[in-house]
Protein backbone atom coordinates (compact mmCIF):
# COMPACT_ATOMS: atom_id res chain seq x y z
CA UNK A 1 0.00 0.00 0.00
CA UNK A 2 1.66 3.39 -0.79
CA UNK A 3 -0.59 6.16 -0.06
CA UNK A 4 -0.26 9.58 -2.42
CA UNK A 5 0.50 11.70 -0.12
CA UNK A 6 4.42 10.26 0.09
CA UNK A 7 5.02 11.13 -3.46
CA UNK A 8 4.10 14.70 -2.65
CA UNK A 9 0.78 14.18 -4.87
CA UNK A 10 -2.67 15.79 -4.03
CA UNK A 11 -6.36 14.91 -4.34
CA UNK A 12 -8.87 17.31 -6.05
CA UNK A 13 -10.57 18.61 -2.95
CA UNK A 14 -9.17 21.54 -2.29
CA UNK A 15 -8.28 21.95 -5.90
CA UNK A 16 -12.00 22.20 -6.42
CA UNK A 17 -13.35 24.14 -3.72
CA UNK A 18 -11.00 26.72 -4.74
CA UNK A 19 -12.11 26.40 -8.35
CA UNK A 20 -15.22 26.94 -7.73
CA UNK A 21 -14.87 29.97 -6.00
CA UNK A 22 -12.51 31.21 -8.04
CA UNK A 23 -14.64 30.52 -11.16
CA UNK A 24 -11.99 28.60 -12.91
CA UNK A 25 -11.64 25.32 -14.09
CA UNK A 26 -8.60 22.62 -13.24
CA UNK A 27 -7.05 21.22 -16.34
CA UNK A 28 -6.83 17.58 -16.95
CA UNK A 29 -4.53 16.50 -19.18
CA UNK A 30 -3.90 12.50 -20.01
CA UNK A 31 -0.19 11.40 -20.26
CA UNK A 32 1.16 8.07 -22.39
CA UNK A 33 4.45 8.96 -22.34
CA UNK A 34 7.62 11.24 -21.36
CA UNK A 35 7.49 13.95 -23.62
CA UNK A 36 3.35 14.61 -23.36
CA UNK A 37 4.61 14.69 -19.42
CA UNK A 38 6.95 16.85 -19.35
CA UNK A 39 4.98 19.22 -21.15
CA UNK A 40 2.66 18.74 -19.01
CA UNK A 41 4.52 19.77 -16.12
CA UNK A 42 6.47 22.77 -17.59
CA UNK A 43 3.69 24.20 -18.67
CA UNK A 44 1.75 24.20 -15.30
CA UNK A 45 5.34 25.23 -13.29
CA UNK A 46 5.14 28.48 -16.17
CA UNK A 47 1.88 29.11 -15.31
CA UNK A 48 1.79 27.90 -11.60
CA UNK A 49 -1.19 26.17 -12.42
CA UNK A 50 -2.81 23.19 -10.01
CA UNK A 51 -3.18 20.06 -13.03
CA UNK A 52 -4.88 16.58 -12.96
CA UNK A 53 -2.45 14.13 -14.76
CA UNK A 54 -5.23 11.32 -16.02
CA UNK A 55 -4.31 7.66 -16.87
CA UNK A 56 -6.53 5.96 -18.84
CA UNK A 57 -7.20 2.67 -19.72
CA UNK A 58 -5.80 2.95 -23.09
CA UNK A 59 -2.56 4.68 -21.15
CA UNK A 60 -2.22 1.74 -18.96
CA UNK A 61 -1.94 -0.87 -21.89
CA UNK A 62 0.28 1.38 -23.76
CA UNK A 63 2.83 2.48 -21.20
CA UNK A 64 2.37 0.44 -18.33
CA UNK A 65 0.44 1.67 -14.93
CA UNK A 66 3.52 1.22 -13.00
CA UNK A 67 5.37 3.05 -15.12
CA UNK A 68 3.13 5.37 -15.47
CA UNK A 69 2.98 5.97 -11.69
CA UNK A 70 6.15 5.88 -11.47
CA UNK A 71 7.03 8.80 -13.77
CA UNK A 72 3.87 10.76 -12.13
CA UNK A 73 5.50 10.69 -8.51
CA UNK A 74 8.76 11.53 -11.02
CA UNK A 75 6.96 14.61 -12.62
CA UNK A 76 6.35 16.06 -8.88
CA UNK A 77 10.28 16.65 -8.26
CA UNK A 78 11.05 17.84 -11.81
CA UNK A 79 8.04 20.39 -10.88
CA UNK A 80 10.36 21.45 -8.17
CA UNK A 81 13.41 21.21 -10.32
CA UNK A 82 11.74 23.92 -12.87
CA UNK A 83 11.02 26.27 -9.79
CA UNK A 84 7.91 25.48 -9.03
CA UNK A 85 7.96 25.56 -5.36
CA UNK A 86 4.28 24.15 -3.67
CA UNK A 87 3.58 22.13 -6.88
CA UNK A 88 -0.68 21.04 -6.54
CA UNK A 89 -0.39 17.75 -9.18
CA UNK A 90 -3.07 15.01 -8.62
CA UNK A 91 -2.81 11.53 -10.07
CA UNK A 92 -6.45 10.30 -11.71
CA UNK A 93 -7.53 7.13 -13.43
CA UNK A 94 -9.67 8.37 -15.79
CA UNK A 95 -13.33 5.80 -17.12
CA UNK A 96 -11.89 3.20 -14.59
CA UNK A 97 -14.87 0.73 -15.16
CA UNK A 98 -14.49 -1.74 -12.26
CA UNK A 99 -14.29 -1.29 -8.20
CA UNK A 100 -10.57 -4.24 -8.57
CA UNK A 101 -9.44 -1.78 -10.85
CA UNK A 102 -9.91 1.75 -8.78
CA UNK A 103 -8.93 -0.17 -5.91
CA UNK A 104 -5.68 -1.24 -7.63
CA UNK A 105 -5.22 2.64 -8.02
CA UNK A 106 -6.08 3.77 -4.27
CA UNK A 107 -3.81 0.85 -3.09
CA UNK A 108 -1.02 1.99 -5.49
CA UNK A 109 -0.84 5.96 -4.74
CA UNK A 110 -3.25 7.70 -7.25
CA UNK A 111 -4.95 10.66 -5.74
CA UNK A 112 -8.14 10.05 -7.42
CA UNK A 113 -10.05 7.54 -9.24
CA UNK A 114 -13.21 7.61 -11.32
CA UNK A 115 -15.11 4.99 -11.75
CA UNK A 116 -17.49 5.22 -14.69
CA UNK A 117 -20.53 3.51 -14.18
CA UNK A 118 -22.53 5.98 -16.89
CA UNK A 119 -23.13 2.81 -19.20
CA UNK A 120 -24.52 0.73 -16.74
CA UNK A 121 -28.10 0.76 -15.34
CA UNK A 122 -29.31 3.90 -12.71
CA UNK A 123 -29.03 1.56 -9.88
CA UNK A 124 -26.12 -0.30 -10.24
CA UNK A 125 -23.96 2.94 -11.30
CA UNK A 126 -25.01 4.09 -7.62
CA UNK A 127 -23.96 0.79 -6.01
CA UNK A 128 -20.66 0.87 -7.92
CA UNK A 129 -19.86 3.79 -7.04
CA UNK A 130 -20.59 4.04 -3.60
CA UNK A 131 -18.75 0.55 -3.24
CA UNK A 132 -15.45 3.01 -4.73
CA UNK A 133 -16.41 5.95 -2.40
CA UNK A 134 -16.09 3.85 0.53
CA UNK A 135 -12.99 1.74 -0.19
CA UNK A 136 -11.42 5.21 -1.58
CA UNK A 137 -12.45 7.71 1.02
CA UNK A 138 -10.66 5.72 3.88
CA UNK A 139 -7.61 6.81 2.04
CA UNK A 140 -8.61 10.20 1.05
CA UNK A 141 -8.16 9.75 -2.40
CA UNK A 142 -11.27 11.54 -3.96
CA UNK A 143 -13.88 9.86 -7.06
CA UNK A 144 -15.19 11.49 -9.85
CA UNK A 145 -18.19 9.23 -11.52
CA UNK A 146 -20.61 9.76 -14.14
CA UNK A 147 -24.41 9.93 -15.23
CA UNK A 148 -25.33 10.15 -18.20
CA UNK A 149 -23.50 8.57 -21.53
CA UNK A 150 -21.20 11.10 -23.90
CA UNK A 151 -22.18 10.78 -27.67
CA UNK A 152 -20.19 9.11 -29.85
CA UNK A 153 -20.35 10.09 -33.11
CA UNK A 154 -21.83 7.43 -34.51
CA UNK A 155 -25.11 8.10 -32.51
CA UNK A 156 -27.41 10.12 -33.80
CA UNK A 157 -28.61 13.42 -32.85
CA UNK A 158 -31.65 11.91 -31.05
CA UNK A 159 -30.10 9.44 -29.45
CA UNK A 160 -27.66 11.90 -28.19
CA UNK A 161 -30.09 14.31 -26.52
CA UNK A 162 -31.44 11.38 -24.78
CA UNK A 163 -27.95 10.61 -23.24
CA UNK A 164 -27.68 14.03 -21.45
CA UNK A 165 -27.53 13.96 -17.95
CA UNK A 166 -31.26 14.21 -16.27
CA UNK A 167 -30.88 16.74 -13.65
CA UNK A 168 -33.56 15.03 -11.65
CA UNK A 169 -31.33 12.79 -10.69
CA UNK A 170 -28.08 14.17 -9.58
CA UNK A 171 -29.14 15.40 -5.81
CA UNK A 172 -29.71 11.34 -5.19
CA UNK A 173 -26.83 10.02 -7.23
CA UNK A 174 -24.57 12.77 -5.13
CA UNK A 175 -26.31 12.01 -1.84
CA UNK A 176 -26.52 8.00 -2.03
CA UNK A 177 -23.03 7.18 -3.64
CA UNK A 178 -20.86 10.47 -2.15
CA UNK A 179 -18.94 10.84 -4.70
CA UNK A 180 -16.71 14.26 -4.64
CA UNK A 181 -17.42 15.30 -8.48
CA UNK A 182 -19.72 14.34 -11.46
CA UNK A 183 -19.17 14.10 -14.69
CA UNK A 184 -22.07 15.01 -17.02
CA UNK A 185 -22.80 14.86 -20.71
CA UNK A 186 -24.25 17.69 -22.27
CA UNK A 187 -23.12 17.11 -25.41
CA UNK A 188 -19.62 16.88 -25.67
CA UNK A 189 -17.71 13.75 -27.01
CA UNK A 190 -14.60 11.81 -26.87
CA UNK A 191 -11.79 12.41 -29.62
CA UNK A 192 -11.49 14.88 -33.24
CA UNK A 193 -14.85 13.53 -34.35
CA UNK A 194 -17.39 15.18 -31.79
CA UNK A 195 -20.01 16.24 -34.58
CA UNK A 196 -21.35 14.42 -37.76
CA UNK A 197 -20.93 17.37 -40.79
CA UNK A 198 -24.51 17.49 -40.76
CA UNK A 199 -25.37 18.24 -37.14
CA UNK A 200 -23.14 21.36 -37.88
CA UNK A 201 -23.07 25.16 -39.87
CA UNK A 202 -20.70 25.76 -42.31
CA UNK A 203 -19.04 29.15 -41.60
CA UNK A 204 -20.00 30.88 -45.03
CA UNK A 205 -16.63 32.87 -44.81
CA UNK A 206 -13.81 30.02 -44.39
CA UNK A 207 -16.14 27.05 -45.12
CA UNK A 208 -15.18 25.33 -41.66
CA UNK A 209 -17.51 23.43 -39.93
CA UNK A 210 -19.28 25.72 -36.80
CA UNK A 211 -20.63 22.75 -33.98
CA UNK A 212 -23.81 23.35 -32.01
CA UNK A 213 -23.59 24.79 -28.80
CA UNK A 214 -23.29 22.60 -25.69
CA UNK A 215 -26.46 22.01 -23.33
CA UNK A 216 -25.81 25.02 -20.68
CA UNK A 217 -29.04 24.83 -19.60
CA UNK A 218 -28.82 21.17 -18.50
CA UNK A 219 -25.73 22.16 -16.85
CA UNK A 220 -27.64 25.21 -15.02
CA UNK A 221 -30.06 22.79 -13.51
CA UNK A 222 -27.30 20.59 -12.49
CA UNK A 223 -26.04 23.51 -11.12
CA UNK A 224 -29.28 24.59 -9.39
CA UNK A 225 -29.48 21.02 -7.87
CA UNK A 226 -26.16 20.69 -6.28
CA UNK A 227 -24.88 24.18 -5.62
CA UNK A 228 -21.33 24.45 -5.43
CA UNK A 229 -20.45 20.91 -6.33
CA UNK A 230 -18.09 20.03 -8.86
CA UNK A 231 -19.11 19.19 -11.94
CA UNK A 232 -16.62 17.28 -14.46
CA UNK A 233 -16.59 17.68 -18.21
CA UNK A 234 -14.85 15.09 -20.24
CA UNK A 235 -14.28 14.94 -24.51
CA UNK A 236 -13.22 18.83 -23.64
CA UNK A 237 -10.58 19.02 -26.69
CA UNK A 238 -11.14 21.81 -29.55
CA UNK A 239 -9.66 20.37 -32.48
CA UNK A 240 -7.50 23.55 -33.14
CA UNK A 241 -7.85 24.05 -37.00
CA UNK A 242 -4.14 25.02 -37.16
CA UNK A 243 -3.49 21.17 -36.27
CA UNK A 244 -6.12 19.69 -38.54
CA UNK A 245 -4.56 21.78 -41.54
CA UNK A 246 -0.90 21.00 -40.55
CA UNK A 247 -1.90 17.61 -40.25
CA UNK A 248 -3.64 17.17 -43.52
CA UNK A 249 -1.94 19.52 -45.54
CA UNK A 250 1.83 17.10 -44.64
CA UNK A 251 0.17 14.08 -45.53
CA UNK A 252 -2.79 13.61 -42.67
CA UNK A 253 -5.75 12.45 -43.70
CA UNK A 254 -8.74 13.95 -40.75
CA UNK A 255 -11.80 15.53 -42.57
CA UNK A 256 -14.08 17.47 -41.05
CA UNK A 257 -12.68 16.98 -37.51
CA UNK A 258 -14.83 19.29 -34.95
CA UNK A 259 -14.28 20.10 -31.51
CA UNK A 260 -15.99 21.91 -28.89
CA UNK A 261 -15.28 25.47 -29.45
CA UNK A 262 -12.95 27.80 -27.04
CA UNK A 263 -15.15 30.29 -25.77
CA UNK A 264 -17.93 27.63 -24.71
CA UNK A 265 -15.28 26.15 -22.80
CA UNK A 266 -14.59 29.64 -21.25
CA UNK A 267 -18.40 29.90 -20.07
CA UNK A 268 -18.14 26.39 -18.40
CA UNK A 269 -14.95 26.54 -16.30
CA UNK A 270 -16.57 30.05 -14.74
CA UNK A 271 -19.30 27.84 -13.95
CA UNK A 272 -19.52 25.11 -11.51
CA UNK A 273 -17.61 22.94 -13.88
CA UNK A 274 -14.00 22.61 -12.37
CA UNK A 275 -12.73 20.03 -14.59
CA UNK A 276 -12.33 20.28 -17.87
CA UNK A 277 -10.56 16.71 -20.03
CA UNK A 278 -7.95 16.94 -22.64
CA UNK A 279 -6.42 14.61 -24.46
CA UNK A 280 -6.88 14.86 -28.72
CA UNK A 281 -6.05 18.48 -28.79
CA UNK A 282 -2.11 16.91 -27.18
CA UNK A 283 -2.28 14.06 -29.78
CA UNK A 284 -3.14 17.06 -32.39
CA UNK A 285 -0.13 19.09 -31.55
CA UNK A 286 2.12 15.94 -31.31
CA UNK A 287 1.09 14.78 -34.97
CA UNK A 288 1.18 17.94 -36.49
CA UNK A 289 4.69 18.83 -35.13
CA UNK A 290 5.96 15.00 -35.76
CA UNK A 291 4.21 15.26 -39.84
CA UNK A 292 6.12 18.73 -40.26
CA UNK A 293 9.57 17.54 -39.49
CA UNK A 294 8.86 14.41 -41.67
CA UNK A 295 8.27 15.96 -44.44
CA UNK A 296 10.20 19.05 -44.46
CA UNK A 297 13.79 16.60 -43.29
CA UNK A 298 12.85 13.59 -45.04
CA UNK A 299 16.43 12.49 -43.72
CA UNK A 300 16.06 12.85 -40.26
CA UNK A 301 15.96 10.05 -38.17
CA UNK A 302 16.76 10.82 -34.21
CA UNK A 303 13.31 10.67 -32.57
CA UNK A 304 14.34 13.47 -30.35
CA UNK A 305 14.88 15.82 -33.38
CA UNK A 306 10.63 15.11 -34.15
CA UNK A 307 9.50 14.78 -30.47
CA UNK A 308 11.78 17.29 -29.35
CA UNK A 309 9.21 19.76 -31.58
CA UNK A 310 6.64 18.01 -30.74
CA UNK A 311 6.85 18.55 -27.04
CA UNK A 312 7.15 21.92 -27.60
CA UNK A 313 4.09 22.13 -29.01
CA UNK A 314 2.17 20.57 -26.65
CA UNK A 315 3.59 22.75 -23.77
CA UNK A 316 2.12 26.11 -26.02
CA UNK A 317 -1.00 24.06 -26.22
CA UNK A 318 -1.16 23.19 -22.92
CA UNK A 319 -0.01 26.91 -21.45
CA UNK A 320 -2.66 28.18 -24.09
CA UNK A 321 -5.46 26.46 -22.28
CA UNK A 322 -4.42 27.14 -18.85
CA UNK A 323 -4.02 30.85 -19.39
CA UNK A 324 -6.82 31.53 -22.39
CA UNK A 325 -9.60 29.05 -21.96
CA UNK A 326 -9.16 27.38 -18.30
CA UNK A 327 -8.39 30.35 -15.95
CA UNK A 328 -6.14 28.09 -13.56
CA UNK A 329 -2.97 30.23 -13.88
CA UNK A 330 -1.36 31.56 -10.57
CA UNK A 331 -4.09 29.46 -8.75
CA UNK A 332 -1.07 27.27 -7.30
CA UNK A 333 2.09 29.17 -6.23
O1 LIG B 1 -11.32 8.97 -22.40
C1 LIG B 1 -10.69 9.15 -23.42
C2 LIG B 1 -9.29 9.57 -23.35
O2 LIG B 1 -9.01 10.43 -24.42
C3 LIG B 1 -8.35 8.40 -23.29
O3 LIG B 1 -8.34 7.68 -24.47
O4 LIG B 1 -8.25 5.24 -23.82
O5 LIG B 1 -7.35 6.09 -26.04
O6 LIG B 1 -6.16 6.57 -23.91
P1 LIG B 1 -7.49 6.31 -24.57
P1 LIG C 1 -11.02 14.69 -25.66
O1 LIG C 1 -11.02 13.49 -26.55
O2 LIG C 1 -12.02 15.70 -26.11
O3 LIG C 1 -9.67 15.28 -25.50
O4 LIG C 1 -11.51 14.22 -24.20
C1 LIG C 1 -10.62 13.59 -23.31
C2 LIG C 1 -11.31 13.00 -22.13
O5 LIG C 1 -12.45 13.25 -21.83
C3 LIG C 1 -10.52 12.08 -21.28
O6 LIG C 1 -11.29 11.48 -20.30
ZN1 LIG D 1 -13.30 11.06 -20.78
Amino acid sequence: MVNYKDLGLVNTREMFAKAIDGGYAIPAFNFNNMEQLQAIIKACAETKSPVILQVSSGARKYANQTLLRYMAEGAVEYAKELGWEHPQICLHLDHGDTFELCKSCVDFGFSSVMIDGSSLPYEENVALTKKVVEYAHQYDVTVEAELGVLAGVEDDVVAEESHYTKPEEVIDFATRTGCDSLAISIGTSHGAYKFKPEQCTRDPKTGKLVPPPLAFDVLEEVEKKLPGFPIVLHGSSSVPQEYVDIINSHGGNLPDAVGIPEEQLRKAAKSAVCKINIDSDSRLAFTAAVRKVFAEKPGEFDPRKYCGPARDEMTKLYKHKIIEVLGSDGKAE
